[in-house]
């Protein structure tokens, strides 16, 4: 773990974004996540990491109740949004979504144009007055996912059309047209090269000067260089979770140390 580079950046006066609580997450009789408890900072990258099956993606999903669509799935416990219930019953999981968004591990771009593809949620969100504003918002989205200048010229040729790391950060433009509060990333970078894996890295930085950022991955050193805080889990548990410094330097668990000096996983 010597060579990683790891920026040290204070952000524990950052305010609490997001709260959970005592969360737990069955699929079926299988209780894949136990009493898990986090507070997520505004204005900061937050890295799951732990071995394969230890409900990172599942944790993440609780997050904009993406969960809601599988219907094996119960979750217990509460998360708040600014210090609202994101279960109650009141709120519509898609304007949720629109605030929490999510990028996932494959690229699945909508069987539209690329410019569509990025349209698509301001549009339904009713975000834009005028066509000018909407073509400013697909622009800059995509110039911040990185994309814009290999797609400028065909907008309108189908986003499925695209090489799978194109299509990722398509699909990470799409996600931040709607100007979400949190992003979740679930393992945004496996589908890339290591260019373009930098230049999404770049930009999680990027975004979390106007939003909170969470990223599964199973990258220890990606985890290292993008995030601030680190949350360790392991078979279900949230085991340790802290600023990534001390997380990667100076585990207090015997099991997250295990896990990053490669002892299991
Ligand atoms: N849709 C589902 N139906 C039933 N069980 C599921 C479902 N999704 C996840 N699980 C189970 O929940 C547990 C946690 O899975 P999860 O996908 O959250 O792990 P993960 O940490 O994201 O793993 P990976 O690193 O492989 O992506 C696993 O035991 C998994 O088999
Ligand atoms: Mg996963």
């Amino acid at each position: 773990m010597n060579d990683m580079r790891i920026l040290e950046r204070d952000v524990s006066a950052n305010t609490a974004k997001i709260t959970a609580r005592g969360v737990q997450v069955y699929y079926g009789e299988s209780h894949a996540l136990k009493d898990v408890d986090v507070d997520i900072l505004s204005g900061t990258v937050t890295a799951f990491i732990g071995p394969s099956g230890c409900g990172k993606s599942t944790f993440l999903r609780c997050l904009n109740r993406m969960n809601d669509t599988i219907a094996i799935c119960k979750v217990k416990g509460e998360i708040r949004l600014d210090g609202a219930d994101i279960y109650d019953k009141r709120v519509d999981p898609v304007v949720l979504r629109a605030k929490v968004g999510m990028v996932f591990q494959k690229p699945n771009p909508f069987p539209k144009s690329i410019y569509d593809n990025v349209a698509y949620g301001p549009k339904i969100h009713g975000l834009t007055r005028s066509k000018t504003d909407l073509d400013e918002i697909v622009e800059s989205s995509l110039r911040k996912a990185a994309l814009w200048n290999e797609v400028k010229d065909r907008l309108h040729a189908p986003g499925t059309g695209l090489s799978g790391g194109q299509q990722q950060r398509l699909c990470i433009a799409r996600a931040i047209a709607t100007s979400p509060e949190v992003l979740l990333m679930d393992e945004p970078c496996s589908a890339l090269d290591p260019i373009a894996t930098a230049q999404v890295e770049e930009l999680i930085d990027e975004l979390r000067s106007q939003f909170s950022v969470v990223i599964v991955t199973h990258s220890m050193q990606q985890a290292a260089r993008v995030s601030q805080r680190t949350a360790f889990f392991h078979m279900g548990h949230l085991v340790e979770y802290g600023e990534t410094g001390q997380i990667f330097t100076n585990p207090k668990d015997p099991r997250t140390e295990s896990y990053i000096t490669g002892r299991i996983g």
